[in-house]
């Protein structure tokens, strides 16, 4: 696992930003798996730079994302699917049938899972897969369990995810109880894993997730197993991993 410690969220965008263009760059019709949350934005907003610069363009690529809510329809602002849209999708050349995302208003979970499963088979797996973690160390909705999860499944959400995305609704009886996510064994499938944190809140996360035991009770640790997988984190969300194990740390930008 490459760890690359960077100053703060800016940084931590741009240099991710500069990895998925190279990857764009190196392979045009690549397949990107992404996410959503306040982690990646910044990255997303780089690669729209980019775009409008002239320096890449989506045209050939695939994108399967991570994760989607439950009962929850792409028109809905809170929809992973109008998430993409807003923050990627729309400012870009990628041909909209070339995205895909699973489907939240599919009632039947085992068809939707199989279906995403299928689809991403089909599109010759993931290359890069973009990651944030969750405060008790999720990778897409993969929450603290007994086990790891294995392919695309509906998933509870947990009461701290509750909570976390409890900001994003007028109020928490509104945030969906169900997702449908990529599974474990779904996301190390991807050629190459860049993981991003950034704040205070992420500290322990990724010092369990670099440091600890592989464990599923901190999901994003199977991601010391992956041959490819980088971590960028910003100077909050590194603290503890530099207190406890600088040895861990690969690269300091900062
Ligand atoms: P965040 O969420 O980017 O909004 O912090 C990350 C996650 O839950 O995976």
């Amino acid at each position: 696992m490459r760890v690359i410690s960077v100053k703060d969220y800016d940084e931590m965008s741009e240099v991710a930003g500069k990895i998925i263009a190279a990857q764009v760059t190196v392979k045009p019709d690549c397949v990107l798996g992404l996410a959503t949350g306040s982690t990646p934005i910044g990255t997303y907003k780089e690669l729209i730079k980019k775009y409008k610069k002239g320096e890449i363009s989506f045209a050939e690529c695939k994108t399967a994302n991570l994760d989607e809510y439950f009962g929850i329809s792409p028109e809905n602002d809170q929809s992973y699917a109008y998430f993409m849209k807003d923050n990627l999708f729309s400012h870009v050349d990628i041909k909209p049938e070339s995205t895909n995302i699973p489907n939240g208003q599919n009632p039947d979970a085992e068809e939707e899972c199989n279906r995403y499963e299928e689809v991403i088979k089909k599109l010759g797996g993931v290359d890069l897969q973009l990651l944030g973690i969750g405060n008790n160390g999720h990778i897409g909705f993969n929450e603290p369990a007994e086990g790891f999860s294995c392919t695309t499944h509906k998933v509870a959400l947990t009461e701290s995810t509750i909570d976390a995305n409890t900001r994003f609704f007028a109020s928490k009886d509104l945030v969906p109880k169900y997702a449908y996510t990529m599974g474990t064994k779904t996301i190390l499938g991807a050629g190459k894993i860049l993981l991003l944190a950034s704040g205070e809140n992420k500290a322990d996360a990724i010092y369990r997730m670099v440091a600890g035991p592989i464990e599923p009770g901190m999901p994003a640790s199977i991601l010391q197993l992956h041959k490819d997988a980088i971590v960028i984190a910003d100077k909050k969300a590194i603290r503890l991993l530099e207190e406890k194990a600088p040895e861990l740390i690969t690269t300091k930008m900062n």
